[in-house]
């Protein structure tokens, strides 16, 4: 679907952006709410901020799949495994989907895992954390989902083309996760005590990670106005931030179960829920790879990669071989 616009002869790597001394038609089509589409001109260095976005957003969600396929020989039945599996093979498709955006921009898709593998570039923090019991599978729909939701419905209209429509499809998905999460802490909130109890204590310790995936506050977030300028980024990270907590708080009454924070309460005056203050200090400890399952998730992913190195190689074999057989097929 994404590679569709490139062909050998007009790839976009093969043409100097570095140079584009005006880019008024770029930022008039962004004005515009007009999309950047793999062949337009665009400034390097929204090329390389895109590939970099992108990337990064790929690795989350294959990396993603690791926490939660933890779980699918332990769901509690026969349903559960079913629907834990779906959406697991979701994650690793809202990957590839990525991946092909990433390789409009003229990214190599082995480039990009292999600066993941050497952890050049980076994935979601709140995946190096671990899944204790079956209620993490709750927990991480409703509230990792649900900020992902949060924070990827605004990309459905980011000013990429390829980037945006991956979008639509992955959050039509991710709403399908965050209520099946939802639907795991509803049953078990108001089961027995003892699951109940399970319940609250995946919330206890998912609730402050998944405030932190917005990313730091605003004031420390200096790309934010460049990446609103190129029309990639909508709203800020303290904003989807606050979203995503107005949003929860009333979930969470409906489940029977607490959020952490004694500061929670609603502001009458601002219409929104006020919070305590988060520990960023944890946040940026679990960026540079101290978090509890970092080395963990790592070791995992490049023994997974290792593992699949017959499979790449056997999907090249068969390419050259329908190239050599039929060249004009190979290239449609
Ligand atoms: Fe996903
Ligand atoms: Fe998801």
């Amino acid at each position: 679907m994404y590679g569709n616009d490139l062909s050998p002869t007009a790839s976009p790597v093969t043409r100097n952006d570095d140079n584009l001394e005006d880019d008024t038609d770029f930022q008039a089509t962004i004005d515009s709410a007009g999309r950047i589409e793999p062949r337009d001109a665009m400034p390097e260095a929204y090329r390389n901020n895109l590939i970099r976005q992108i990337a990064q957003h790929a690795h989350s969600e294959i990396i993603g799949m690791q926490p939660e396929g933890n779980w699918i020989s332990r769901a509690p039945s026969l349903k559960r495994k079913a629907i834990l599996m779906a959406k697991v093979q979701d994650e690793a498709g809202h990957g590839l989907y990525l991946y092909a955006a990433a390789e409009t921009l003229g990214a190599d898709r082995a480039d990009l895992l292999d600066m993941l593998h050497t952890g050049r570039q980076k994935y979601s923090s709140i995946f190096n954390y671990p899944t204790l019991t079956w209620a993490d599978m709750g927990a991480i729909g409703w509230l990792v989902d649900g900020a992902a939701i949060v924070n990827q419905v605004p990309l459905c209209r980011c000013s990429y083309g390829p980037y945006a429509r991956a979008m639509v499809r992955v959050c039509k998905e991710e709403s399908f996760h965050q209520r099946q999460g939802f639907e795991i802490l509803h049953t078990l909130s108001n089961g027995t005590p003892a699951q109940h109890a399970m319940a609250q204590d995946a919330v206890d310790r998912w609730w402050w990670p998944s405030l932190m995936m917005f990313g730091p506050p605003d004031e420390a977030s200096p790309n934010t106005e460049r990446s609103m300028r190129w029309g990639v980024k909508r709203f800020s990270n303290d904003e989807l931030r606050q979203r995503f907590v107005d949003m929860t708080v009333p979930q969470a009454e409906a489940l029977g179960l607490t959020l952490p924070d004694p500061e929670l309460r609603w502001n009458a005056e601002s219409e929104h829920w006020d919070f305590g203050e988060i520990d960023f200090t944890e946040l940026f400890e679990v960026i540079k790879g101290n978090g509890p399952c970092n080395a963990q998730r790592m070791a995992h992913r490049r023994r997974a990669h290792d593992e699949g190195a017959w499979v790449r190689e056997a999907a090249s074999a068969y390419a050259a071989k329908r190239a050599a057989d039929d060249p004009v097929q190979a290239v449609a």
